[in-house]
């Protein structure tokens, strides 16, 4: 079974093959953009570059970006903890392309990874492209669907609406259709009963987007218009936690290498076992997740504070904390104790 930090680095191995440039994960706290707090997708450390503001380096880059997706458009926060597959901090695994390839390389290239290096069953993907929007005067990507047709049967292609598959990084900003790809983690006997092709965007724990690939087309402008961007853009995000999930066989990312530690710690520090109790397997997965966001946050340089960012970290720390005191029968400061372990892995 491959570890979480041999899944990471399989990716960047396999983007580098293909020409892209690894960088180092932005800070999840965003200090220089009035429309984000925190970094809420791999694309935000490229705004500049995909709005054409800076010409880009590199067009091919790929990487592991710290995401935060507790405010804003993207907020996770009230799901956390209470499901198995959604986070405050997770990983995204992004690759880009700016002004260089577009749809047909980025799908192929997603297959290729999924399927022949990670050899994950194509049976249980599913793709969905966009379908269209007569409000936008879009039409549906008949391109991207066409590209998915190489590798898969037509029943497991979705059309999506603009809710689904047209992403936007907030308000304003970088925008544009999007293909996701869907995997279906049910055992047999339940993927007999009912399609996995009726479950995608259903709130299934174990029917779940793993990866977004997103084709940069537009600005959203304050008016609520859409202005070309100056070059096509590919933006892809697959969530990392997600992915290991899938390949080592589990039905929670939180039965990953990526949380188990922190949960052996917890449940240690309250003198209970994870997986006993519904409440307090809620608790100890809140403050599994809780404590990488604060932890990271802190780090990246956004202390808990009254005001702004700095509070939206300080109610994440209140919620872990409320969790443990509440279910776990702690008394007194219990976080810190964590920390080991969380630098440790
Ligand atoms: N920006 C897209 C997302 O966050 C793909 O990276 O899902």
């Amino acid at each position: 079974m491959l570890t979480a930090k041999e899944i990471r680095d399989s990716f960047k191995n396999f983007f580098e093959s293909k020409g892209h440039h690894i960088v180092p994960s932005a800070p999840m706290v965003i200090k220089d953009d009035p429309t984000l707090m925190f970094t809420n997708a791999g694309m935000n450390q490229f705004k500049d570059i995909i709005l054409g503001n800076h010409p880009a380096k590199y067009h091919r880059v790929a990487d592991s970006q710290k995401c935060l997706r507790v405010s804003g458009k993207h907020n996770d926060l009230e799901e956390v903890g209470h499901d198995t597959y959604h986070h405050t901090m997770f990983e995204m695994l992004g690759n880009w392309s700016f002004g260089d390839y577009f749809k047909k390389e980025a799908i192929n290239w997603a297959w290729e990874y999924l399927v022949e290096v990670l050899k994950l069953n194509p049976e249980h993907l599913y793709a969905t492209v966009f379908e269209g929007s007569p409000e936008e005067g879009l039409s549906r990507d008949n391109e991207a669907a066409s590209y998915w047709e190489q590798y898969l049967p037509k029943d497991h292609i979705i059309n999506g609406n603009k809710h689904d598959n047209f992403w936007e990084m907030g308000d304003t900003g970088p925008c544009g259709p999007c293909s996701e790809i869907h995997i279906d983690l049910r055992p047999a006997e339940e993927r007999a009963k009912i399609s996995g092709r009726d479950l995608v965007n259903h709130d299934h724990p174990q029917v779940i987007e793993i990866w977004n690939l997103v084709f940069m087309q537009y600005n959203r402008k304050a008016d609520g218009s859409l202005e070309p961007l100056p070059a096509k853009v590919i933006d892809t995000g697959m969530g990392f936690e997600r992915l290991c999930m899938a390949l080592q066989g589990k039905t929670s990312n939180y039965d990953t290498d990526v949380f188990q530690p922190m949960l052996k710690a917890i449940a240690a520090i309250s003198g209970t076992e994870y997986g006993k109790d519904k409440q307090q397997d809620i608790a100890m997965r809140v403050i599994a997740d809780h404590i990488r966001t604060i932890a990271f946050s802190i780090t990246d340089g956004q202390l808990p504070s009254n005001a702004k960012a700095g509070y939206v970290i300080r109610r994440i720390l209140r919620r872990a904390v409320r969790y443990g005191y509440t279910f776990l029968g702690q008394k007194q400061s219990f976080m810190y104790k964590l920390l080991p372990v969380l630098i440790d892995n």
